[in-house]
């Protein structure tokens, strides 16, 4: 078993009014290739954030964030933002809680944006399959406010994984969505990392996911 992300004795703090507010809490967990793992917790007990800070996007007050890639390890909580984000193009996928598309730019530029991104234009043509696999190979000149809420789901899973990363992030990929579609969206996330060979964390209050995951760690208040 490779491990893929290894997060140890992460805390965060949050300036809340005159206070500080600790999150985390000092968790530790690890991630294998291949293997999915659902992220627990009541509401604001610190998911996106775990996420943001796997995500190189915030950077805890304490602990590591070792990520390995072919490249070798590295901790992204001790990276300067430039490399953070270079690693984040490169080898992380993040599907955001209210998708983030880029409303200006159609689903085909939204999915091919980090490719553009990175000059790995190669991976188009497979990045395009994966939309039409998710689903949406009639949309891909619509803009992100002529779609439904699950079809911007599955545009912004498609992104995520254009540049075919080894790391999947995704932060209530089914809050949105009924039973039926969610199960198909959670269905489509999983089988597309493991077809990459990637690792997925997934934020989630539904239990269904939860259950679809190989192991749930929780996040606690
Ligand atoms: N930028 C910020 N400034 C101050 N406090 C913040 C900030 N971001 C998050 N928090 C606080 O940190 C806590 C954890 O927030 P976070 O968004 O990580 O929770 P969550 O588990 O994702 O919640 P939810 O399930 O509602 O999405 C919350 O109490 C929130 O108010
Ligand atoms: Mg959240």
């Amino acid at each position: 078993m490779t491990v893929l992300l290894d997060v140890g004795g992460l805390v965060k703090h949050y300036a809340d009014g005159t206070r500080r507010r600790e999150v985390l809490h000092g968790m530790s967990f690890a991630l294998a290739e291949g293997e999915v793992l659902a992220i627990t917790g009541p509401s604001g007990s610190g998911k996106t954030t775990l996420l943001n800070a796997c995500a190189g996007l915030l950077v805890p007050d304490a602990g590591s964030i070792r990520l390995t890639t072919q490249s070798g390890t590295v901790d992204l909580a001790r990276l300067g933002e430039g490399a953070r984000t270079r690693l984040r193009r490169h080898h992380i996928g993040y599907v955001f809680q209210f998708f983030n598309l880029v409303p200006t730019l159609s689903v085909r530029e939204n999915v091919l944006l980090p490719l553009a991104l990175t000059g790995r234009q190669s991976l188009a043509a497979r990045a395009l399959e994966r939309v039409a696999e998710l689903g949406l190979a009639e949309s891909l000149d619509a803009f992100p406010d002529q779609l439904s809420g699950g079809e911007r789901q599955r545009v912004a899973i498609a992104r995520a994984l254009a540049h075919e990363p080894r790391l999947v992030l995704a932060d209530e990929p089914t809050g949105n969505l009924d039973a039926a579609s969610a199960s198909t969206v959670i269905e489509l996330l999983c089988r597309h990392v493991r077809d990459l060979g990637a690792g997925l964390l997934v934020a989630t209050h539904d239990s269904a996911v939860a259950a679809r995951a190989d192991r749930n760690v929780g996040v606690v208040r």
